[in-house]
């Protein structure tokens, strides 16, 4: 085991509770013979004695402070970039990038980072790295680089369910209307047209009240003097089994055992079960709301 001293940051290696747990910083509060008090991230104290000092490691000194760009990390790990993005987004940065991707954690809250004064922070900017992380920044990057290639550009935003994939398309078709020279009617209709398709497929689910049943292909068309000249919505309806797993909460696990099921049912008719059904019995007698 390495030794620490006090006000050192380390990595803290917790029980696992399930598969997505990581080590989390902590800071070292004091060490004596009898063993090691650390304060977590998250304010927890742990007081850490005999083998239970080998969950303790040293945190590479990348990681000691927050970081725009997580490719500046020098311990590219999840634990390193969960940390990251969990100090930034205590300080209300709720974006980061790693390179080209941006990476954005959902605030559930209105920050005051979107206005027109922010949008002309971002217009004149020929290169985005020099500027703070910021979905405008991703924007901008893909208009400038289309106006200077002359080529096609693709922003291509994903994230679960609830993440900010709707709202984050419409901030960055607000962007690129916005500096697309003159604003025209036909820029604010491309705006407008996103609330309107989202009244038509948009559900509430227990993930997110406001939860997109079709996915979007945006095609926006400009001129040669990048004016914005056409738009074209394509919609494809999301897989079934999103809606199931949203409704029901069930796992992936059980949503693919759930359909095989349901596809040897179709197939053959009535059938009895044995073993993995049962993970689906205890599931749905659970979920279900009248249960
Ligand atoms: N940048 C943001 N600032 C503030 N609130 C946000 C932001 N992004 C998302 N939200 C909030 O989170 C909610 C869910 O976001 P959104 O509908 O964009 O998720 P989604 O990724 O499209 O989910 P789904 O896959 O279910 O359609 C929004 O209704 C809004 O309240
Ligand atoms: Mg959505």
């Amino acid at each position: 085991m390495a030794f620490f001293s006090e006000g050192d940051l380390v990595w803290l290696r917790l029980q696992k509770v399930n598969d997505f747990d990581v080590p989390i910083g902590a800071t070292v509060k004091s060490v004596d013979g009898l063993g090691m008090l650390l304060t977590d991230d998250e304010g927890q104290e742990h007081f850490l004695t005999g083998s239970s000092l080998g969950d303790v490691q040293a945190m590479h000194p990348s990681c000691l402070s927050a970081v725009d760009d997580m490719i500046q990390l020098g311990e590219l790990s999840e634990a390193g970039i969960l940390r990251n993005l969990f100090i930034r987004y205590n300080g209300q940065k709720i974006y980061t990038d790693i390179g080209m991707v941006l990476v954005a954690v959902n605030p559930y809250q209105h920050y005051p980072i979107y206005g027109e004064q922010h949008i002309n922070d971002y217009k004149p900017v020929t290169d985005t790295s020099d500027k703070p992380p910021h979905i405008y920044a991703t924007a901008q990057h893909a208009f400038i680089s289309m106006k200077r290639r002359l080529q096609n550009q693709s922003i291509i935003i994903s994230g679960e369910s609830g993440a900010g994939k709707t709202e984050s398309t419409k901030l960055i078709l607000r962007y690129l209307t916005a500096v697309s020279g003159q604003q025209t009617t036909l820029d604010q209709q491309i705006v407008d047209a996103n609330p309107i398709l989202e009244a038509f497929g948009n559900a509430k689910t227990v993930r997110n009240d406001n939860s997109s049943r079709f996915g979007k292909y945006i095609n926006i068309y400009y001129n040669r003097h990048a004016l914005i000249e056409g738009a074209r919505i394509e919609q494809y309806l999301l897989e079934k089994s999103r809606i199931v797993y949203q409704v029901l909460m069930f796992s992936e696990k059980e949503t693919r055992i759930l359909f095989t099921l349901l596809a040897a049912i179709l197939h053959l008719g009535n059938l009895s079960f044995q073993g993995e059904v049962q993970i689906i019995k205890k599931s749905i007698t659970h979920n279900l709301p009248y249960s």
